[in-house]
């Protein structure tokens, strides 16, 4: 009951404007920004910068790893609010070659639309993110690996089983029904009360011509990056 009035409220209070653009880009500093809230050595660990979340994501993913912890399975929250500079910084470093892809030197592909392509099997451009809205997590490791050892394993059942008690989702599951956009990422789970209706508000502002200021962002068009990659997700 506290869930959906909660929601309606969420609702009510999104639908009086329109969210800002800025928001919806990530172009803001999450550690002053109203409504987000930093989490603790207890629930996240990794880098300082994004170790921020709104504030009703965190108190879900708090509820829900209490949970998991009585099942015995251990949830710690790897990678949360990710600014446009942030992840400006995870695609140029891939983009300039400073980073390998899948053990790839990207500088040696000549075609823009394929070396975008290569980022995007796992990362979003700077301004696509769902990680930008404070409503995205990456729970314990980002490896395909993680996922097939025991432990990983036990973590992906408990979620899968459990996590949509608490308002989260996965958006990047296997690719074998249709799915398109990112590549299958069991770590990646999303509140979906404020993310569905940030997807929409989306949809409905965001432009192509507007992903920009960063290198490679003119084959944003080419490349349907909002249909393909920010609308390519398995929560609806
Ligand atoms: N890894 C996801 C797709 C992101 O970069 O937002
Ligand atoms: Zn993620």
């Amino acid at each position: 009951m506290k869930f959906i009035l909660s929601f309606l409220l969420l609702t009510f209070s999104f639908s009086q404007k329109s969210v800002d653009k800025n928001y919806l880009l990530g172009r803001f500093d999450p550690s002053i920004e109203s409504g987000f809230i930093q989490l603790n050595a207890v629930y996240a660990k990794g880098n300082a910068l994004n170790r921020f979340l709104r504030k009703e994501t965190f108190e879900a993913f708090k509820r829900m790893s209490e949970a998991a912890k009585k099942d015995g399975v251990k949830l710690i929250i790897v990678s949360a609010t990710r600014n446009f500079d942030y992840q400006k910084k995870i695609w140029e470093d891939k983009w300039n070659g400073k980073v390998k892809v899948g053990n790839k030197d990207l500088t040696t592909i000549a075609d823009f639309n394929e070396r975008a392509r290569l980022i995007l099997l796992y990362s979003a451009m700077p301004g696509t993110s769902r990680h930008h809205w404070g409503t995205d997590i990456d729970i314990n490791e980002t490896e395909t690996e993680y996922f097939e050892t025991d432990e990983g394993k036990k973590v992906y059942q408990w979620l899968t089983a459990h996590a949509n008690e608490y308002g989260f989702c996965q958006p990047y599951t296997s690719k074998a029904n249709g799915r398109t956009g990112y590549e299958e990422e069991k770590w990646h789970w999303s509140y979906m009360p404020l993310s569905k209706i940030l997807l929409a508000e989306y949809k409905n502002q965001i432009r192509f011509e507007e992903i920009n200021g960063f290198a490679g962002s003119e084959t944003a068009n080419a490349l349907r990056i909002i249909e393909n990659y920010v609308d390519g997700i398995a929560c609806r």
